[in-house]
């Protein structure tokens, strides 16, 4: 399995035979190495509604026939848009012939805003995403605050590789998301959701500092990680 970062939430696995984007936020995202017209994809794994996750995701979806897996109320809305969906919610999973999917909780907030009708569409609850193929497991936390929970899911689900925000601001900043990495158990933790827009400018290599030695693994646009 290669993991790819792609700036921002953007993270993109690659399984012997799929495809698989999670919160493909392209268009408008700076941060980004990725063109929507050239991306391809069989999946796309939503963490919650707000526009930088959900991104270019109705447009990919349509562009490549892609299956939607997102919490109930967002797959349901982008269902509407005419995408193909598989509703979940958060603590159930569901083995799909790309590998199984769980839901986590994320604190934080999930709607979708129209800004041409100045509408905020309300999207049900946040979540992460635990992904699991070929004997491995990656943890995309979504956007969310430090939880204690967070060591419910290290312990039950040992976590080859994590994508944790540190942004602050609308997220866990860099101290907090190093406890959650300390809970989560994960072997290795990729910062994301920083250096996009200027409220949530952090220093990677400052957190990695914060974490067990060879923990943490600053991921650049474009690259990645083997599993
Ligand atoms: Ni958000
Ligand atoms: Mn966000």
């Amino acid at each position: 399995m290669k993991v790819s970062y792609h700036g921002h939430s953007v993270v993109q696995v690659k399984t012997a035979n799929k495809n698989i984007i999670i919160d493909p936020f392209i268009s408008g995202n700076g941060a980004t190495d990725l063109k929507v017209d050239e991306l391809q994809v069989d999946v796309i794994l939503l963490t919650h509604g707000h526009n930088d996750h959900v991104g270019d995701t109705v447009e990919l979806a349509k562009q490549n026939d892609a299956l939607v897996v997102a919490p109930f109320e967002l797959a349901t809305y982008l269902g509407w848009q005419g995408v193909t969906v598989h509703p979940m919610h958060i603590g159930g999973s569901h083995t799909f012939e790309f590998g199984t999917v769980k839901l986590t909780q994320a604190f934080h907030g999930s709607s979708y805003e129209v800004e041409e009708e100045q509408q905020i569409i309300y999207t049900g609850m946040p979540s992460g995403i635990l992904f699991s193929n070929e004997g491995k497991t990656i943890f995309h936390a979504g956007d969310t605050a430090l939880f204690s929970d967070m060591k419910i899911i290290g312990e039950r689900h040992p976590i080859d590789v994590a994508f944790l925000p540190i942004g602050d601001n609308f997220t866990m900043g860099p101290e907090d998301a190093a406890l959650a990495a300390k809970w989560l158990q994960a072997k290795q933790v990729v910062p994301i959701h920083y250096n996009t827009f200027p409220v949530i400018e952090q220093d990677p290599t400052e957190f990695v500092r914060l974490l067990n030695a060879n923990q943490g693994v600053v991921l650049k646009a474009g690259e990645h990680i083997d599993l």
